[in-house]
């Protein structure tokens, strides 16, 4: 089993390059079996999440290979058979996309149920409504989704609530459909625009990408292309905060600022210095954090996906924060561990109360998903003394080298492998 052993309280001082965006690149590679000629994805992050979708592809017969790094070669036109191998599908949310993209390719899928960090109860009945808009009928079968359609057919659209996973499902299954499909309350995430904008190259016709109606006309092929990822807008606000939390100096490359603005205007509240550049931002601290309290929202508000790992940056800052995020049903699980760090955080539902202590202290802890991992190595970097952090993979899911980027800015962080029961010294 591998760990983080982190020794805290420097702070990060460099440059770092952010890699491309996870939740833009899962949909990305599965929108390569709507492409009818081979096509080529640049900027797509070395994370785990990625290495299980090329796998799902070249289990359906599709020849996926790396040809340079971060850059992935693409040719589908091989898959025979609508079906995803059940235990690649549920390890990972991102897996429900092959719904969409097999459904619009063959107007069927068997897709088992998704996976992914447990956040709650992470329902599809939106991308089924979609699906169905369109002509498809649905059903489970042996625990797994089945949709079929004998044409698609476009049509409205209307979300009961903001869903990002639905709006790429929607777009999918749209794209090659007969006629015109109104998305309506769409998400408005980044990578949803940069989805539109790989399909839109490729030929297809999808306006509105980025505001809260996408018009899709159907189009008959898609030709190859060649496209880069945009850059991880969480990945770039994780090292902006990891930066705040260390008292850091971090310059943080290969982002688009305008994506970042709703993590920039928090870190200011907290008295943190953000100065944006074309295409970086620098992040400072000369002064003691103040607290602020947020909500997390779909884009352009707060992301969830941010939440722990502010949070976390919270419990150092003077004075009482709260923090509502109530987009997932338990995005406070991480909670339990920051408080073996000596974090003073009361959760009530999709509430927090977090009242700043100040320093934390290093201590075994675990990550209990993704975000919440990037939230203990937040903490462990700005802890006094020794930080052990078990289930790292699930941080390998989203984050491109972590241990690499952060030693690049002073980091004590040591990937280690040791059995469960190994002590570890730890300072008092
Ligand atoms: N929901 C339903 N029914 C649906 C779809 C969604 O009830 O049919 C609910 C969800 O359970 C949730 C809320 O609606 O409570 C929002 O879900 P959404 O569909 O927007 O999220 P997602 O597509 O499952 C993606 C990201 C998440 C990110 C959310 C919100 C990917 C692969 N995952 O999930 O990323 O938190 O959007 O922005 O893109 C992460 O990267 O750590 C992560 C969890």
């Amino acid at each position: 089993m591998e760990k983080f052993i982190i020794r805290g309280g420097k702070p990060l001082k460099g440059t770092v390059n952010i890699s491309g965006a996870k939740n833009a690149a899962v949909a990305l590679v599965a929108a390569t079996i709507l492409c009818d000629e081979p096509c080529v994805l640049e900027n797509v992050p070395e994370i785990s999440d990625i290495t299980k979708c090329m796998k799902i592809l070249r289990q359906m017969g599709a020849d996926v290979r790396l040809t340079d790094k971060n850059t992935i070669y693409f040719d589908t036109k091989n898959i025979e058979k609508p079906v995803v191998p059940r235990e690649l599908a549920e390890t990972m949310r991102a897996s429900c996309y092959f719904l969409g993209t097999l459904l619009g390719r063959f107007h069927e899928a068997y897709v088992p149920m998704p996976g992914g960090c447990n956040l709650g109860d992470r329902p599809i009945d939106q991308h089924l409504k979609a699906f169905k808009a369109l002509g498809a009928s649905d059903d489970i079968i042996n625990g797994a989704n089945y949709v079929k359609a004998d044409s698609l057919i476009g049509n409205q659209i209307y979300f009961d609530f903001v869903t990002v996973g639905a709006t790429m499902n929607a777009i999918f299954a749209a794209v090659k459909a007969k006629g015109m499909t109104v998305i309506e309350n769409a998400a408005k995430e980044p990578h949803i625009v940069d989805l539109a904008n790989f399909l839109n190259s490729m030929g297809a016709d999808i306006r509105g990408a980025g505001t809260d109606v996408i018009k899709i006309r159907g189009v008959d092929y898609l030709k190859g292309v060649t496209y880069a990822t945009i850059p991880d807008q969480i990945e770039a606000g994780t090292y902006m905060v990891a930066a705040a939390a260390t008292k850091g100096d971090v310059v943080i490359n290969n982002v688009i600022p305008k994506h970042l603005e709703s993590i920039s205007a928090k870190l200011r509240k907290c008295g943190v210095h953000v100065e944006e550049n074309d295409e970086s931002v620098h992040v400072w601290v000369d002064a003691p954090l103040q607290k602020t309290s947020l909500k997390t929202m779909p884009h352009p508000g707060f992301p969830t996906d941010m939440q722990p790992q502010f949070s976390t940056l919270l419990t150092m800052a003077d004075g009482t924060s709260i923090v509502t995020d109530d987009i997932f049903d338990n995005r406070f699980r991480y909670v339990a561990e920051l408080r073996k760090m000596g974090a003073d955080i009361s959760v009530d539902g999709k509430v927090a109360v977090i009242q700043g202590v100040g320093q934390l202290k290093g201590a075994p802890v675990s990550a209990t998903d993704l975000r919440a991992g990037a939230a203990m190595i937040i903490a462990g970097l700005a802890a006094d003394g020794i930080t052990e952090i078990d289930n790292i993979h699930y941080i390998e899911r989203g984050y491109e080298s972590i241990d690499t980027k952060l030693k690049g800015l002073g980091a004590d962080i040591t990937r280690v492998v040791k059995p469960d029961n190994t002590d570890i010294k730890l300072s008092v």
